[in-house]
């Protein structure tokens, strides 16, 4: 296939993960005979450096008319002394997700066999397998429903609107998410044959509280008995939710939440993952394509040493092939990559041992491992 890939490199170690999750993608068209046509653009600080607008008119009419956009990140202090709305995070990143009709975040937690030993959980309880998909709705709830303050300052509020149909948009594509899902083999436990794991999305609320809880549960309910009668759905309380993230994180495969929760949940699911330079995020929308951006920020402290771990972003590529060009071989060959060279012992120094740290890779050694497992070197 033919596609438009818009490339943000944006501020610190954002153009040195970006250049190794270009190198993957190249492996990709290369292997499975595409044509990806990616193109640069400025955002961010070094945007406001070159123009003074942290996302030019340029930028965001190329992203756009894109098929999907691969963001770095953007931010850092040379830039925080800018007035809030000029700065990189608010001016680019929250502009890019408005104006992109971003309506729903996709957060993938997953431990990776090699790095069993950096989550904070038990070892009995990683050894079940951490897989969790996060969709959080991203543009409604609390964040964005009416605030303020009575006359003397001492009460506040936040209105928290929900309409169904943007209850409906987002649980769509939790269940699609969960389809392509479908098939994946829980790790094994002791004693225990494989079993084939069905689709499931867990619908997170409060709905014994909260009256737009009470229509996410309505609407989730008749969305899933329309179309989506082969996937399972169960739904359970967010306060039971982030007990059972940590408890048996093994039991959830998607879980779909509105705005706030899903805020909360998926930072408590990335943390027990143990490692930040691992987890990509994708934010998708009504329109095609998509943004796909790792979620850690631009990491001053370790820019330009040319250190940083760059699979969070080839990992947001391979969330880019499944989710904007519907391509999953292609997805799973780029992440049994990631599994492989893992399981080679290849280590950037944030997932390395205290042993192993002095001799660790470099972000572009990682991504030339990478490279070569794509291309079956
Ligand atoms: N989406 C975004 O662009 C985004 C997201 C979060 C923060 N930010 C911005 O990034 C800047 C730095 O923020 P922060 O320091 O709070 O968070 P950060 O995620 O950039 O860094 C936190 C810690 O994790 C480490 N780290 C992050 N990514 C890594 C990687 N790929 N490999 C190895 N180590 C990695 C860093 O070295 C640092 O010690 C700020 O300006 C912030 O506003 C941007």
């Amino acid at each position: 296939m033919k596609a438009n890939i818009v490339l943000l490199p944006g501020d610190g170690v954002g153009p040195e993960i970006v250049a190794e999750a270009v190198k993957a993608l190249k492996a990709v068209a290369t292997r499975f005979g595409h044509d990806f046509e990616m193109t640069e653009y400025p955002v961010g600080g070094a945007a406001h450096d070159l123009c003074g607008d942290c996302l030019p008119d340029a930028t965001l009419a190329a992203c756009k008319a894109a098929d999907a956009v691969l963001l770095g990140a953007v931010g850092g202090p040379k830039w925080d002394a800018l007035p809030p709305e000029k700065r990189p995070e608010r001016r680019a990143l929250l502009t890019l997700r408005s104006e992109l009709g971003l309506f729903a975040n996709l957060r993938p937690a997953k431990v990776w066999d090699a790095l069993k030993g950096a989550s904070p959980l038990k070892d009995e309880i990683v050894a079940r397998g951490i897989d969790v998909l996060i969709v959080r709705e991203l543009t409604g709830g609390a964040y964005f429903g009416e605030k303020g303050r009575s006359a003397d300052r001492t009460s506040a509020y936040d209105v928290t609107p929900y309409s169904a149909h943007e209850i409906a948009r987002v649980a769509r594509i939790a269940f699609d998410a969960a389809r392509r899902r479908h098939g994946r083999a829980v790790a094994p436990q002791p004693g225990r044959a494989v079993a084939p794991r069905p689709p499931k999305v867990t619908s997170v609320d409060k709905a014994n509280v909260l009256e737009t809880s009470r229509l996410w549960r309505e609407t989730v309910t008749a969305l899933h008995a329309a179309e989506y009668a082969d996937v399972e759905l169960e739904h359970m309380y967010v306060d039971n939710a982030a007990m059972q993230l940590v408890r048996d994180p093994a039991r959830f495969d998607v879980i779909l939440t509105e705005n706030m929760f899903g805020d909360i949940l998926s930072d408590e699911a990335s943390q027990i993952t143990g490692s930040i330079g691992m987890l990509p995020s994708a934010s998708l929308g009504a329109a095609k394509g998509g943004l796909y951006e790792p979620i850690h920020g631009s990491a001053p402290d370790i820019a330009g040493k040319g250190i940083a771990n760059p699979l969070a972003t080839i990992l947001s590529a391979a969330l880019m092939l499944r989710h904007a060009f519907g391509l999953a071989a292609e997805a799973d060959a780029v992440e049994q990559a990631v599994s492989d060279v893992l399981a080679s012992g290849v280590r950037t120094a944030d997932i390395a041992s205290p042993s192993g740290a002095s001799s660790a890779a470099s972000t572009s050694e990682m991504g030339d491992a990478i490279q070569a497992a794509l291309s079956g070197l």
